[in-house]
């Protein structure tokens, strides 16, 4: 299956850099069926959960998918200067609640995981889209760590902020919250930028009717991701009032390969540092009055039919290649 409607050539080549979480397996079993994507690489981060937690469930959805082909490389506990700041209330105590999932896969990288995202940029014939979707410590560190590398970076189509809205605090979302110092860094990168942000992904969305038919169905995975997005919109109700499981990882994956799943506008997006209140704040010119230059194509609006069918599409190949 492909994500793009009008897919020739190549597959994108992409990297995920994720803290798994319910949505950010959704993203990487998207990246792995789609056959527009080549998947070369997870690497994991502290975020949703400890740095500990989001690689085992890196490592047992691997396993679950039978993935032995895709590397895996650990990245960083801490966020650059501030204390972790996790997602219990959101991911459960797992970072990955709602059911049991496989052993995890035993293979891994001996690298860091900015080490490995500088390796495989390296040995690759053609630039790759970085696709981070959680607390960007990682990628920060990489831009710093490694400047000579940044040519070999197509673009960064990252899960995160918000032009308009926020979860984690009325100004922030939760991955530019939990690493702002890391997002600063990022935004002012010069790197060409995707913002996947709140104002889509709060739409891409997954109802309680799609999730009940999900634990109903007898594949193997839909089952599972059934389960376990029974979880996740439980806490969703219980935060945030909402119905349902927005799968906010997996629009950014849909993104890279298939940009027009959303309509975008070119802006400059600065990132708060420093505010009382607004911590963790994309602050975004939507009217040009800094007189900055757009540093980002921000996503304002979401094709919410396309992305559901899209999940659907995922979920019933990885069913028929995990039977
Ligand atoms: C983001 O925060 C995390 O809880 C999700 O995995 C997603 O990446 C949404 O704000
Ligand atoms: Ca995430």
């Amino acid at each position: 299956m492909t994500i793009s409607t009008a897919h020739t050539g190549k597959p994108l080549p992409i990297l995920i850099d994720c803290d798994p979480g319910h949505d950010d397996m959704v993203a990487i079993m998207t990246a792995y069926v789609a056959t527009d994507i080549d998947l070369r690489g997870i690497t994991t981060v502290a975020g949703n959960q400890t740095g500990e937690k989001t690689f085992l469930n890196a490592r047992r959805i691997l396993s679950l998918l039978k993935a032995d082909d895709v590397p895996l490389a650990r990245g960083c506990d801490v966020p650059l200067v501030r204390p972790l700041h996790i997602a219990e209330n959101i991911h459960g105590d797992s970072g990955l609640d709602g059911a049991d999932l496989p052993e995890p896969r035993e293979a891994y990288s001996s690298l860091h995981a900015v080490d490995f995202i500088a390796d495989q940029l390296s040995r690759s014939d053609t630039p790759l889209t970085l696709v981070p979707t959680g607390p960007l410590t990682n990628i920060a560190l990489f831009i710093r760590r490694y400047p000579e590398l940044l040519s070999r970076i197509e673009r960064i189509v990252l899960m995160g902020g918000g032009v308009s809205e926020s979860n984690v605090t009325p100004a922030a979302e939760f991955n530019i919250f939990v690493d702002p110092e890391a997002a600063d860094i990022v935004f002012r990168s010069g790197l060409p930028l995707t913002m996947v942000g709140l104002d889509v992904t709060n739409r891409a969305m997954l109802n309680l009717d799609d999730i009940a038919s999900l634990q109903a169905s007898d594949g193997p995975v839909s089952h599972i991701v059934g389960d376990l997005l029974a979880f996740f919109a439980g806490t969703y109700k219980k935060v945030f009032g909402m119905a349902g499981a927005a799968l906010h990882d997996a629009l950014a994956v849909a993104v890279a390969a298939a940009p027009d799943i959303v309509t975008a506008r070119d802006l400059h997006v600065a990132v708060e540092t420093k505010g009382d209140h607004t911590v963790g704040r994309t602050v975004a010119d939507l009217y040009g009055v800094t007189g900055n230059a757009p540093n980002a194509s921000v996503a304002m609006d979401i094709d919410t039919n396309r992305f559901r069918s899209l999940m659907f599409s995922v979920f019933s190949e990885l069913d028929t290649r995990c039977r």
